[in-house]
């Protein structure tokens, strides 16, 4: 089976095939990503009308792309698959017409995909080798979520720990542009916190060093304490705020790389550690992690780590899968197509989440 799918929940328009063959693999057979990327910057965060106008410039030469690079006709086609929520509503509902349209012109079955069930979906596209067995521990870490989920099967799923406010991706985002770093400064907080790392000898003897002793520079985890699987950072965030303009006051410069450093090993620490309680309260046959925040290097290899510890097998997207892509939304619209799930021409989109609804 083949399906053609759709994501524009934030500032990525995307357009993908992916099939499955006979034996249950997947294959990504095109991943048209339009990144409005650059046009946000200006604004140093994503401005949702921006967002909504140039999903619409963007979506039909992204859909013929994908068709063409995948070598395919729209007969040739099982379903079509668009993400409907959570996200920003005016940009959801671009793809979601769209698909609509696309679904009712050609005569197709339309599947409604979560965008959180996409990106964890994003591991399932191994080709020949082996996927994620169920049931699996998701940890979805990106803009707009921190959450740990246990996946029963591949459409079920409970959200067993999430962040009562601030997401992960949204703290390395302000944080990084107070001291900096373009929007998004994920990928730049990764290299200015490598350089940190690096200057004390590596991400293990972090916490025995000179800088992470020294009470100024101390800042709060954000994984509540005790038995709970949630998290908050938006205390991390703030105590990062007021260091900095602690310093800027005092006008004593802040050493930026070990500062990236501390913040990332802070939130990186958290993920692991509540993901670590997560494996030893449930079964798991392995830890798939999703989201823009999966690329960064330093949780990759916390996680690796932690994961061999437990002898548990880790799924980590490439590089490639791990930011907004139709191709996991098309990964996840194919397993929802198999257990029957079907939209119609009724399809809303959702700003929300489905715990949160
Ligand atoms: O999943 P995603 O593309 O969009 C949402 O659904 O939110 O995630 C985007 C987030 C941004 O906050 C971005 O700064 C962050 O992922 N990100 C990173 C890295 N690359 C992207 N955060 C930390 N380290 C990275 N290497
Ligand atoms: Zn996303």
């Amino acid at each position: 089976m083949r399906i053609l799918a759709f994501e524009s929940s934030c500032d990525e328009t995307s357009a993908a095939v992916v099939e499955m063959d006979e034996a249950g693999h997947l294959f990504l057979r095109s991943n048209i990503v339009a990144s409005q990327v650059e046009t946000h910057r200006l604004y140093g965060g994503v401005v949702p009308e921006i967002a909504s106008r140039a999903h619409v410039e963007a979506i039909t030469g992204i859909t013929k792309e994908a068709l063409a690079v995948a070598g395919v006709t729209p007969k040739e086609l099982t379903a079509v698959a668009v993400t409907s929520h959570p996200g920003l509503i005016g940009a959801l509902l671009v793809a979601v017409n769209f698909a609509k349209s696309f679904a009712v012109a050609n005569g197709l079955p339309l599947v409604a995909v979560d965008h959180i069930k996409g990106h964890i979906a994003a591991s399932y596209l191994t080709g020949e080798a082996q996927r994620p067995k169920t049931p699996f521990l998701a940890l979805a870490v990106s803009g707009g979520h921190t959450a740990l989920y246990r996946v029963e099967d591949e459409t079920r799923y409970v959200r067993i720990g999430t962040t009562r406010d601030d997401a992960i991706g949204e703290a390395f985002d302000k944080i990084g542009r107070m001291i900096g770093i373009p929007y998004p400064a994920g990928a730049g907080f990764d290299k200015l916190a490598a350089e940190g790392f690096a200057s004390v000898g590596g991400y293990e003897a972090f916490r025995k060093s000179e800088f992470y002793k020294d009470p100024f520079y101390k800042l709060p985890s954000p994984a509540v304490a005790g038995e709970s699987l949630d998290f908050s950072f938006s205390g991390l965030k703030t105590a990062a705020i007021n260091l900095l303009h602690r310093q800027e006051q005092t006008g004593t410069p802040v050493p930026k790389a070990l500062f990236a450093a501390r913040f990332t090993y802070e939130a990186v620490e958290a993920v692991a550690a509540k993901a670590a309680l997560a494996l030893e309260r449930g079964s798991y046959q392995a830890l798939v992690v999703a989201g823009g925040v999966a690329a960064n290097s330093h949780l990759r290899r916390r996680l690796e780590i932690l994961c061999r510890g437990k002898g548990i097998p880790l799924f980590l997207p490439p590089l490639s899968l791990c930011g907004d892509n139709g191709g996991m939304i098309g990964a996840q619209g194919i397993f929802e197509y198999l257990a029957g799930n079907r939209a119609d021409a009724s399809l809303n989109a959702s700003a929300l989440d489905e715990e949160d609804r």
